[in-house]
Parts: C-alpha cells; structure tokens; sequence
C-alpha cells in the first residue's frame, strides 16, 4: 500500500467516524426531552397529591388551584346550580359518562359529578376538552363555563352541554380528609 493511499484511508475512515459521531448526538439530543418527561422529577413527584384548604370557599364561588401543572376548579354550588344539574335527563347530555375518576364508568348524572352528597363540592380539572383552554366560570348558555375558544358550553355539573368539546370536564382523584381539607390525587 502506498502512502497517498494510506493517506485517503484515514481519511474516509476519519469522515465516517465524524458522521456517525454527529448522528449519535443528534439522536441524542431528540432522545432526552422524552426520557426526562417519562422521570418527573422529586419535586412534580411530591406534588402528584396535594391538601387544599377549602374552609374560605362560600357557595356560588370557586377556587382555581394549580396541579401538576393545571388548573382544578373546585366549586362550591349554590342550590340552585344543585337544583339545575339533578334536573336534566341524561339523554340530553351528549357525554353521557360522569368521567370521575371516582367513580369508573358512572352514567352522568349530577351526584356521580360531586364529592359529596349533598352535592355541594363539584372538583374538576379545568381545562376545555376540546383543545385544552381553561373556560370561564358562571358563563355559558347552561349557567356553569364557557370556554371562549371555540364556544363549548358546560353546565352547573361540568358537564358539555353545547359546542365542540366531546367530553364532560374531567373530575380527578379527590377526597375530602375532613370537613375543611380537601386531597388531591
Ligand atoms: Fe374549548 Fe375549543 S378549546 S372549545
């Protein structure tokens, strides 16, 4: 072998080696946003259950906090808002599952959308189900959200009523620990 030849060996093997140097680090680079998603980390693990404290929260009111990252609305009906949900037949729903996650596959009736009885305290994730926006409180044609986005309509159960939105708002894990306590997750 030559030494011209020698020469341009090295320098395909120098060039391949580049190559696949880059590619490794191009996979890479596209590889780690994922692995670090599928890892919360300590701090987004320690949040997956929170206590909230609900002792402030009067009827007609809500109180909006953020989990893992969204918005839960936690709404404390008035008995008219109570009144209005247990009034509607389920074949007017066009969701008709409660999506709770309490309760599995539950028909959507308002008492399966409430944490308690009395149906007083209605917790759901507050975010539209159509494409993700947070709607509005005391809004929308069913006196409970609008969302603006695209005009979904949610009544005083959560639940949709009118517009794009094909699901009811989800309710999340959720328990009362004592009468001012409220866990999330
Ligand atoms: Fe709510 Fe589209 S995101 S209606």
């Amino acid at each position: 072998m030559s030494h011209a030849d020698d020469t341009e060996g090295n320098r395909r093997d120098f060039l391949y080696y580049a190559t696949a140097g880059t590619g490794a680090v191009a996979v890479g680079a596209a590889v780690w946003p994922l692995v670090n998603q599928m890892n919360p980390s300590a701090d987004v693990r320690a949040l997956s259950s929170i206590r909230v404290d609900v002792s402030g929260v009067e009827p007609g009111t809500q109180l909006t906090v953020k989990w893992l990252g969204k918005p839960v609305f936690i709404r404390r009906r008035t008995e008219d808002d109570i009144e209005k949900g247990r009034a509607v037949e389920l074949a007017d729903l066009p969701d008709p599952i409660a999506q709770n996650e309490n309760m599995g596959e539950a028909p959507a009736l308002d008492q399966n959308r409430t944490l308690d009885e009395a149906g007083e305290w209605l917790v759901m994730m507050g975010v539209c189900t159509h494409l993700g926006c947070v709607p509005l409180g005391d809004a929308g044609d069913f006196d409970g959200w609008f969302c603006p986005c695209h005009g979904s309509h949610y009544d005083t159960a959560g639940r949709i009523r009118k517009g794009p939105a094909p699901t009811n708002l989800p309710i999340p894990v959720a328990e009362f620990l004592d009468e001012a306590t409220l866990k999330l997750g």
